[in-house]
């Protein structure tokens, strides 16, 4: 019998709907699932409030940790032979309350010398959150076998306005009639259950080496060139206001609550001004750097902790 850990965080439950549709078709004879969500010790709010959301920015981005719920002493009964780990991105990071677990015990009990494989359910920036990630496996002596990105599909912009209607209104559904729904689309949480059977193989078979190369074929992860560029030009910026608004006082106090109103005004003109600009950068030095870019694509689409 292989023994799969499912872990993972999820707010609004679309990562955990992805989950499911891989496990329905990893599970089966001989593959057993535990299940482990995640829990902060006090929830974060959903709906978001404005103040809450932009009030976890700099821990978030710091990587620092909250205190997390404990876990059921049940799932340290077993030995893992393969584990998934569900996460998304908040600020261009992974989750507080994903690395708070990854910086905790349990997690090195449960990930150390185990076949990882992590599944990213975000809205589409997410490749440096990844890299992130990818060091604190390290950390914990994982062995990073395989990853599935599944994001919003739709341009970055139309996806910021529909991802604030979702967050702030909490409904996963059309802002105004008009506009696309928000986050992973209906058929992309549904056809993940293809990528289910391509684990179950490598795992009944205890062989990872071609995973990753399977999974993408299959389209498991969609590198956008310019979503990578924004992605590491919006981190020097966001390391730059992180440390800023942490030195103003803990979360709550009025200080760093006035920084976070100025960082929430950098935000929409970040996202509004800057963007468009780093796009016409983009495009007019992509013929120059077009072998650094298809580089780049391969690169965050594989399991290699190092830059080629
Ligand atoms: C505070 C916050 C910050 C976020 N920042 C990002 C981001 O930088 N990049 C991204 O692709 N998605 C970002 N998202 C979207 C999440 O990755 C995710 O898609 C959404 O929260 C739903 O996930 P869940 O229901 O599984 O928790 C953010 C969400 C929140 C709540």
């Amino acid at each position: 019998m292989k023994e799969v850990l499912v872990v993972y965080y999820s707010q609004t439950g679309q990562l955990r709907r992805i989950l499911e549709q891989i496990t329905q078709t990893l599970a089966g004879e001989s593959v057993q699932i535990t299940w482990l969500e995640i829990r902060p010790e006090t929830p974060f709010p959903f709906p978001w409030d404005k103040k809450s959301f932009f009030g976890v920015f700099p821990e978030t981005f710091l990587q620092k940790t909250i205190p997390m719920a404990p876990i059921a002493p049940s799932v340290f009964e077993k030995e893992y032979d393969l584990v998934l780990l569900g996460y998304q991105v908040w600020y261009l990071t992974p989750s507080l309350p994903i690395t708070s677990f990854l910086t905790s015990e349990a997690a090195a009990r449960l990930l150390r010398d185990t076949p990882v494989i992590t599944i990213n359910g975000s809205r589409n920036m997410w490749t440096q959150a990844q890299e992130k990630l990818k060091t604190s496996l390290t950390h914990l002596q994982a062995r990073w076998v395989g990853n599935i990105v599944l994001v919003d599909r739709h341009i970055n912009h139309i996806s910021v306005i529909t991802i604030v209607h979702w967050m702030f209104g909490g409904k996963k559904t059309k802002k105004w009639g008009i506009f696309p729904k928000p986050g992973v689309s209906e058929d992309d949480i549904k056809n993940a259950s293809r990528f289910g059977p391509v684990i179950r193989n490598a795992l009944l078979q205890d062989s990872y080496d071609n995973l990753q190369t399977k999974l993408v074929q299959m389209g498991a992860v969609k590198v956008k060139p310019f979503l990578v560029l924004a992605d590491q030009r919006a981190n020097i910026l966001f390391g730059k206001w992180a440390h800023l608004i942490a030195k103003k006082g803990p979360p709550g106090s009025p200080k760093r609550d006035k920084w976070l109103v100025f960082f929430n005004y950098y935000l929409l003109f970040a996202i509004w001004g800057i963007a468009p600009v780093v796009f016409i950068v983009f495009l007019i030095s992509y013929i120059p750097r077009y072998r650094s870019i298809k580089n780049q694509k391969r690169y965050y689409a594989s399991v290699s902790t190092k830059h080629i």
